[in-house]
């Protein structure tokens, strides 16, 4: 007998029927953006014998070395998505400015922003990476939208989504309607659902921070992390496991999995730029899953949803996973 699996196609085309209204140009664009994926995922799985491991001489708008394969990845992004019409623009970590849809193609209604190639430090050594992206409504009546069109509170997005390439390829999507994951069959180059229904535990025992940086903490967090060190013989009174990963794509699919807190603080070294994540690409994506799985997301001070973005490439603090824990550590904020 054969045993019968829903695809992401049929999934979305499903989902798509409870929408009235829907015309189908949004599960278009999921397609495509699908595509995309399974692209890159091919890129990172073939990495040396390939030749697309390592760095390039250019640096990003962050001023960050570009590894081969987030040119790479931001390439197949961009030519995977700008043809079909679904877009009325797009704009990523990769590049300075938004990217125009090029003239010949039909513009659409959505915007979107993506981080082609999260974690990208991590694709020379073969630990996960990922692709972060985040779909907004290009807003009424405007054809040719300018960077002032996407900015918008995350509490704007209608989907967001990552795919992770670990030792499976999971695809993870919300379009405020829970969380669902899905994960590649590469025999027949189809995710299939694996993962519905995805819900963060509300209570954990594991955080993940770059403890490198303690010195430059603020004291909440500081706080939270001395008493997650002090375990059983301290306040909380339970043991806590540590993890670290360095892409954030994989810790949210941990969280996302088995529950935990992931913080990337404000601290006096990200200061400046006010925190090291990335609103548009990173933090505002990730948060609006982690919310809709039943997690929290905060900057410490704020929801980062909430959050009236001023710049494509604006950084932010973010806390997010586990509520009880996310809620824990805004309390310290509060507190001091
Ligand atoms: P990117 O590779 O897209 O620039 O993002 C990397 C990010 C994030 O995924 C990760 O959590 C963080 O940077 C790691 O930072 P540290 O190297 O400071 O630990
Ligand atoms: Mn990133
Ligand atoms: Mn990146």
């Amino acid at each position: 007998m054969h045993n019968h699996r829903t695809t992401i196609t049929q999934f979305l085309i499903e989902e798509q029927r409870h929408v009235t209204g829907a015309t189908g140009d949004f599960t278009s664009l999921l397609n495509d953006i699908v595509t995309a994926c399974k692209v890159i995922s091919n890129y990172v799985n073939h990495g040396a014998l390939i030749g697309v491991l390592g760095s390039l001489e250019s640096e990003n708008v962050q001023g960050e070395t570009q590894k081969k394969l987030d040119v790479i990845s931001n390439d197949v992004f961009l030519h995977s998505n700008d043809w079909a019409g679904h877009l009325a623009a797009m704009a990523s970590e990769e590049m300075d400015d938004i990217y125009e849809i090029p003239a010949g193609y039909p513009r659409g209604k959505y915007l979107m922003t993506f981080d082609p190639l999260d974690g990208s430090s991590n694709s020379d050594v073969n630990v996960s990476v990922g692709t972060i992206f985040s779909i907004l409504r290009c807003p009424p009546g405007v054809d040719k939208p300018t960077l002032q069109d996407f900015l918008q509170p995350g509490t704007q997005q209608i989907c967001a989504g990552y795919a992770l390439y670990g030792p499976s390829t999971v695809m993870v999507l919300t379009t405020g309607n829970g969380v669902n994951g899905f994960t590649l069959d590469q025999n027949i180059g189809e995710f299939i659902l694996t993962h519905p229904k995805m819900r963060i535990p509300e209570t954990t025992n594991e955080f993940a921070i770059n403890m490198s940086n303690m010195r430059f903490w603020e004291p909440a967090i500081t706080r939270y992390v001395e008493e997650c060190l002090a375990g059983k013989t301290g306040t909380r009174g339970r043991d806590f496991n540590m993890r670290w990963i360095a892409s954030m794509v994989a810790e949210v699919h941990r969280i996302l999995t088995r529950g935990g807190v992931f913080m990337y603080p404000l601290d006096s070294k990200n200061l400046a730029q006010g925190g090291r994540l990335r609103l548009m690409y990173e933090a505002n994506p990730m948060s609006f899953i982690v919310e809709q799985a039943g997690g929290a997301s905060s900057t410490g001070r704020q929801r980062i949803m909430e959050v009236q973005p001023t710049g494509l490439h604006q950084r932010v603090p973010v806390i997010l996973g586990s509520k009880d824990e996310v809620e824990q550590i805004i309390s310290y904020y509060s507190a001091s």
